[in-house]
């Protein structure tokens, strides 16, 4: 078991439901130094940088204990404002950057259900598998409780106004467009909405919504809700975090 999997064991959470617990993260961040959900930035660099310029203001939502804001960097994105609701989280990424150098990175202890930056400041926001823990606890995935997706909408707006005109939000998430895109197309976005997928066996999602670019059938997702063609690897899904293994049982146990 490598030092990762030793971690994720000793601090795994009780339930589900403890993945939308600030207490869970805190306790998970002051022994996990590093974990990166879904993939890391290697994994899908080649799907970012299209969107991304040397001169981009960047967002990134609940960064947690992730590299990617340091590999952004490294690629000259230096106006890069990171938020985590976790205060362990924050400070600890706080003193990694300081300690390579990274200072120009902000990192802020932030909410993403209540975005307190002015409107329009970024040309990008991004997250990974942050969204995702909106609907961890969401029960059936084709009607998930209505708490879920009212946060999930209460982020969206956020993401929206903070976003400027011809902004961009990247979303890098396990949840699948069957169910994403209903809400990124909801009629108050001006955004349009596209994704493409990465990984090996198991592919994650990589949506792109681009700010004032909205296509007339849009509307049409909201109608039109497909069955999903899962294509699992058990063995890869073996290696990734309780979070998603749940979310895949549920699904499999419906079909
Ligand atoms: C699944 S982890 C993803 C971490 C990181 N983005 C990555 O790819 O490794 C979810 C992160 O979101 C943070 N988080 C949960 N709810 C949040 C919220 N409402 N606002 C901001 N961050 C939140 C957690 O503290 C945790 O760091």
């Amino acid at each position: 078991m490598d030092e990762q999997e030793k971690q994720r064991t000793t601090v795994g959470p009780p339930s589900v439901s403890a993945y939308l617990d600030p207490n869970y993260w805190n306790q998970r961040f002051t022994s996990e130094d590093h974990y990166e959900w879904l993939k890391d930035y290697s994994h899908f660099c080649h799907l970012i940088h299209q969107h991304i310029k040397p001169n981009s203001s960047v967002l990134e939502l609940g960064c947690g204990s992730s590299q990617l804001s340091d590999e952004l960097y490294k690629q000259g994105i230096t106006n890069i404002t990171c938020i985590d609701l976790s205060s362990v989280a924050v400070q600890n990424m706080q003193k990694r950057l300081l300690s390579k150098g990274f200072k120009d990175i902000k990192v802020l202890e932030g909410d993403m259900l209540n975005l307190t930056f002015a409107d329009e400041l970024f040309d990008v926001v991004i997250e990974k598998g942050t969204m995702d823990v909106l609907f961890v606890d969401s029960g059936d995935p084709w009607n998930p409780r209505p708490e879920a997706v009212n946060n999930a909408m209460t982020m969206l707006q956020g993401v929206h106004r903070v976003l400027k005109p011809h902004g961009v939000f990247i979303s890098i998430a396990f949840g699948q467009p069957h169910f994403r895109r209903p809400l990124f197309n909801a009629p108050e976005f001006t955004w349009s909405v596209d994704y493409t997928t990465f990984g090996d066996g198991f592919h994650y999602f990589f949506y792109i919504l681009r700010k004032g670019c909205k296509t007339l059938d849009a509307h049409e997702d909201i109608k039109k809700v497909e069955p999903p063609s899962l294509c699992l690897f058990q063995d890869e899904l073996d290696n990734e975090d309780y979070l998603f293994r749940t979310n895949i049982d549920e699904l499999n146990d419906q079909r």
